[in-house]
């Protein structure tokens, strides 16, 4: 195997709402800079055009502060990585040209990543790593994944959402009750307050073999939950806190939060058990989630297993995890073709 020394790594990711960039000096992070676009938050959700727009507007000064806060000169950089899919088409396309023409200007080698197995890799950007074989639940806006990683860059798909994502459901639900966007770190806090067992909301296993997961089920209901009450108004805007009185807005996130978690432990432990893994790490934006770090740390010290949970900057989207899963492929010698392009719909076995 060929062997290439890369000591300063620049990440860049632009795959959706968050411009970020960061150094790496030989596998440890000098600089993380994330800036996330408010822009989005009036519209409740993220309008792709306006995020291409920002995208473009903050490279630049993201890509110096990256370089500045990490103390060098972009002369001293070895290689880029950067995000070419899945995410918004002309999201990535500003990262990647930018990623290209850096690549280029300087001589150097650039690596197209793989958003989803950079969350995964984000897991190694601090101590303790994880031990191979290893466990990965990826839980995202657009994406839930569950994952068996082999060895380094080896892996396999076992099961993944078959329709709305981890985040997108909680991300919906706090729309219908007229919360801000992103409605996973809003509803979490909220969460905290009530109580777990207001409502019973529906847990969806699918079948007893299957890793799969599925959230639309649960969004329903909860659409439903607040029709037979009277307390969801479509037209012209959802519910508005005030609506509902506090005491029944945070048992509803409770309840809600207490389904959504119960079924992403269970496929995980379903997994841990069938493929008697001793090391579960998760990664993506909802695992922030404050009850789903507590469940699976219960989960992990029942069943004997090691839990590992990124750093919170490094859980949402940032350049650190593109810039640690571009320099593990750099440094064996995977580098990519100036002519690669953005992949919106990229999928976890793809590889540049
Ligand atoms: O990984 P990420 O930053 O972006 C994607 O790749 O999609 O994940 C964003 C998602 C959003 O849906 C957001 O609501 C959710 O992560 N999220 C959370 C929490 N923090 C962020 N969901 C539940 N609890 C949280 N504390
Ligand atoms: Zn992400």
């Amino acid at each position: 195997m060929l062997i290439v020394i890369v000591m300063y790594v620049l990440g860049i990711e632009t795959s959706c709402d968050e411009t970020s960039a960061a150094v790496l000096n030989d596998g440890k992070i000098k600089s993380n800079i994330i800036s996330s676009q408010l822009v989005h938050q009036q519209y409740g959700g993220i309008v792709p055009e306006l995020a291409s727009r920002a995208h473009q507007r903050l490279i630049v000064p993201v890509v110096d502060e990256a370089l500045q806060a990490a103390g060098i000169k972009k002369h001293q950089l070895g290689g880029v990585a950067v995000t070419y899919g899945p995410g918004l088409m002309g999201a990535l396309l500003v990262g990647l040209s930018f990623a290209k023409a850096v690549a280029y200007g300087l001589k150097i080698p650039f690596i197209g990543i793989n958003h989803m197995e950079a969350h995964m890799y984000s897991n190694f950007i601090d101590d303790p790593k994880p031990d191979y074989p290893f466990l990965c639940l990826i839980v995202s806006g657009g994406h839930t994944q569950l994952v068996y990683v082999t060895e380094p860059l080896h892996h396999q798909l076992l099961g993944e959402t078959l329709d709305d994502a981890a985040g997108e459901a909680y991300d919906k639900v706090a729309k219908m009750l007229g919360l801000g966007f992103p409605g996973g770190p809003i509803i979490d806090k909220l969460a905290k307050e009530g109580n777990p067992n207001f409502i019973k909301f529906p847990r969806t296993y699918l079948n007893a073999d299957s890793y799969d997961f599925s959230f639309s089920g649960i969004k329903t209901s909860v659409l439903y939950w607040l029709k037979d009450n009277n307390l969801y108004y479509s037209n012209p805007i959802p519910t508005m806190p005030g609506q509902i009185s506090n005491q029944l807005l945070i048992d509803i996130c409770a309840s809600f939060q207490a389904a959504m978690v119960d079924m992403l432990v269970e496929k995980t432990q379903r997994a841990v058990k069938n493929l008697k893994v001793k090391n579960v790490a998760i990664a993506g934006g909802v695992s922030a989630n404050s009850e789903l770090r507590l469940r699976l740390q219960t989960c992990a010290d029942i069943n004997s297993f090691r839990l590992f949970i990124p750093d919170f900057q490094y859980c949402t989207d940032n350049g650190a995890m593109i810039a640690q899963l571009g320099w593990m492929k750099l440094k064996v010698g995977i580098k990519s073709d100036s002519s690669l392009n953005a992949v919106p719909n990229l999928s976890l076995s793809s590889h540049p």
